[in-house]
C-alpha cells in the first residue's frame, strides 16, 4: 500500500452527506449526498444561493450538527463516531468560527473578548494573553486592545472577532457570511484579513458566502445548489486584498 504523504492528506473529508429537517410530507432536504475532499491550507470558499444549505453543511463540518446520512472525516478521524462530548472538544481545539453579526461581549475590552473563551478551555493566563496579543496583531488590530466594541467599526470589531477566533490556534476556520453585516470597504479590509492571516499561519479557511466577490478572494471556489454540489474550481483570478494589516485601519 502506497504511504499517503501528510501534507497530501485530505484534512475535510465529506462522502455523501445528507441532512433533512422535519419529518414526513414536511420533510425539507438541505443536503442532498455532498462529497468533498478539502486539503490543509485551503482557502475555499462556499459559495450559494440562500437556502441551498450552505449554513447546513457549515453546522455540520463545525460540529454543531450531525449529518442525518453521509462520514465526515477530519484528520484522519472520523466525526461521525464522536459522541457529544467528543464532539465538543473537537470543537474547541480544531475548529473555530466567525460568524456575520459580530458577537463580541459589550461590557469587555477587545484584549479580553479575544481571551475569554480561552479562559473557558483552561489555557494559563500568561499563554491566554500571548496568544491574544499575536491575534490580534495579526489582524491588525492590536493598538484596538483597550477598545470596547461601542468603540470600533464594524469593520474593526469583525477582525477583533477573527483574532477570538483564531487565537487559540486552529486547524480550521469556518466564516459563515463573515462580511455580510458590513460595507464593501469594510468587507474588503475583512477578506484581506482572512487572506493576510491564510498566507501568515497556513490555517484551513472556509468563508460561506452567496456573493460573488467575496468568493474571488478564495482559492477555490465550491459551489452549492438546492443541497448538492454544481461546481467546484480553483478561482483563476482572484482577488487580492492588499492592506497594511498592522495599521490598525479606520474602516
Ligand atoms: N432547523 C431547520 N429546520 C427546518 N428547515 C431548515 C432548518 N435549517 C435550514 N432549513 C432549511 O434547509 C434549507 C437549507 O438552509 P440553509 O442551510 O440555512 O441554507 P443557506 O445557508 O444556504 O441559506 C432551506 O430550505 C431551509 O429553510
Ligand atoms: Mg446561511
Amino acid at each position: 500500500m502506497a504511504v499517503e504523504r501528510i501534507e497530501d492528506a485530505p484534512q475535510i473529508e465529506l462522502k455523501d452527506i445528507a441532512r433533512s429537517y422535519g419529518e414526513g410530507e414536511a420533510t425539507v432536504h438541505a443536503l442532498r449526498g455532498v462529497s468533498l475532499t478539502i486539503r490543509a491550507g485551503e482557502m475555499v470558499a462556499l459559495m450559494g444561493p440562500s437556502g441551498s444549505g450552505k449554513s447546513s453543511l457549515m453546522n455540520i463540518l463545525g460540529l454543531f450538527d450531525r449529518a442525518t446520512s453521509g462520514t465526515y472525516t477530519l484528520n484522519g478521524q472520523d466525526m461521525t463516531r464522536l459522541n457529544s462530548r467528543q464532539q465538543a472538544l473537537m470543537r474547541g481545539r480544531k475548529i473555530a468560527f466567525v460568524f456575520q453579526g459580530i458577537h463580541l461581549l459589550p461590557r469587555l475590552n477587545a484584549l479580553s473578548n479575544v481571551e475569554l473563551p480561552m479562559q473557558y478551555a483552561r489555557i494559563p493566563s500568561a499563554r491566554r494573553r500571548e496568544a491574544a496579543l499575536r491575534a490580534l496583531q495579526l489582524l491588525g488590530v492590536e493598538p484596538l486592545q483597550k477598545r470596547y466594541p461601542s468603540q470600533m467599526s464594524g469593520g474593526q470589531a469583525q477582525r477583533v472577532a477573527i483574532a477570538r477566533a483564531i487565537a487559540p490556534d486552529p486547524d480550521v476556520l469556518l466564516a459563515d457570511e463573515p462580511t455580510g453585516a458590513l460595507d464593501r470597504k469594510s468587507g474588503e479590509l475583512v477578506l484581506g484579513a482572512f487572506q493576510a492571516l491564510h498566507d501568515q499561519t497556513g490555517v484551513t479557511v472556509i468563508i460561506v458566502t452567496h456573493d460573488p466577490f467575496v468568493a474571488q478572494h478564495a482559492e477555490r471556489i465550491i459551489s452549492l445548489e438546492d443541497g448538492q454540489i454544481v461546481d467546484d474550481q480553483l478561482v483563476a483570478n482572484r482577488l487580492m486584498v492588499s492592506q497594511p494589516l498592522s495599521s490598525g485601519g479606520h474602516a
